[in-house]
């Protein structure tokens, strides 16, 4: 189906637009009370990502409600784990939690690799609410970064620091490296699957990628993105490391068309390092939503400025917190939307 708004793939393969397009991380969630009326019927968030119906509704709320250039498809990056053998709860005010952990090879070894058939619940939520978006934006697709999943399924929950995660990585490189590639088949059939059903490009969220040296980012993390931005060849990819300042002129060499900058990025220098070859996207910090409208307006215009016109996708350096005022994050996208219309 031909896209009556496609900004967002337009920039992500460096081709010229009208405007800035725009998306949030985080978009569909907590800040919308349309997505917490929905979310009211099932409690259980494994069970509501699992209702394909209700995921494809909240995923077209903030299109409808925000004004974004792209959905993305509402689910978690923890369902990967799950497919592969790694059941998640999500518990109320703490966030994620695994019963079973990877331990030894033998919990690697008997790990699956996902296929498409055991994400279904992903597939059929994309064919619904491509359905429902009927041709008004792009649907976005995304999966976690092996290493972050991995960071998750040796830790067993969130933590500040990951550091059983880490030990890993030191005491037991020959585990890290199978796991991390089980992950990685599994995510490009995942990622495949996503496509199939729709999904008109994809985003991977490396969100523990600033926590590893630069040496381990390249071994551990990078080396395994790669092999899926090799392996995912029909839609434009957004690779977002959270946090990993040091892997900007290495992540430029990889073949991923979008690169996710944060906050604490400078524009201009990341830039430089990553060249022209590339569409960078982000990096509002969240807070900014906290300010006054006019210190929304005044910061968001500097960033895009900085920017400039083309390669760019307008996004925050994170997910939106839960606490922010929608009214002011629709004046984010409203303010994109109006400055890079009138400077053109
Ligand atoms: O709008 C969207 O961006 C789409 C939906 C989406 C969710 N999770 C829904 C969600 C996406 C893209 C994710 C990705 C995700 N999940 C990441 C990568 C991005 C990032 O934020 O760094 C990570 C690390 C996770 C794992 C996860 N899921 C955590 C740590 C938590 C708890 C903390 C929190 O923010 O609440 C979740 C829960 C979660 N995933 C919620 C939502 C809307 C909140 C649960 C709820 O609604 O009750």
């Amino acid at each position: 189906m031909n896209l009556k708004n496609d900004l967002i793939l337009r920039a992500a393969r460096g081709e010229k637009t009208e405007r800035t397009p725009v998306w949030l991380m985080r978009q569909a969630g907590r800040i919308l009370p349309e997505y917490r009326k929905v979310r009211e019927q099932l409690k259980d968030f494994v069970t509501f990502v699992k209702t394909p119906e209700l995921a494809a509704e909240v995923t077209v709320q903030p299109v409808d409600i925000l004004g974004v250039d792209a959905a993305i498809i509402f689910s978690d990056i923890l369902v990967i784990p799950e497919a592969m053998g790694l059941p998640y709860k999500m518990l109320e005010a703490k966030g994620p939690w695994f019963e079973k952990t990877v331990k030894t090879e033998k919990d690697v070894e008997q790990l699956r690799i996902a296929n498409g058939d055991d994400l279904s619940y992903v597939t059929d939520a994309i064919k619904l609410a491509k359905k429902e978006l009927n041709g008004r934006v792009p649907l976005i697709g995304f999966s976690g970064a092996p290493w972050t999943l991995f960071a998750y399924m040796i830790e067993g929950s969130g933590s500040k620091t990951f550091s059983q995660a880490k030990k890993m990585l030191y005491t037991n490189p020959k585990l890290s490296h199978a796991l991390l590639q089980k992950i990685t088949d599994s995510t490009i059939n995942y990622l495949k699957a996503q496509i199939a059903a729709g999904a008109d490009l994809i985003q991977i969220f490396d969100s523990w990628a600033g926590i590893l040296s630069p040496e381990q980012y390249n071994e551990f993390s990078l080396r395994y993105i790669s092999q899926i931005c090799d392996a995912i060849t029909l839609v434009p990819k957004i690779v977002f490391a959270k946090d990993a300042y040091f892997a900007r002129k290495a992540m430029s060499k990889i073949k991923c068309d979008v690169i996710g900058l944060d906050w604490t990025m400078d524009i201009a220098e990341s830039r430089t390092l990553i060249g022209l070859n590339k569409t960078l996207q982000g990096n509002a910090d969240p807070c900014l939503l906290y300010a006054d409208y006019d210190v929304i307006k005044r910061e968001t215009e500097k960033m895009l400025r900085a920017f400039g016109p083309s390669r760019y996708i307008a996004n925050l350096g994170h997910g939106l917190y839960p606490d922010t005022e929608k009214d002011k994050v629709k004046f984010f996208v409203d303010t994109v939307k109006e400055f890079s219309t009138e400077v053109r």
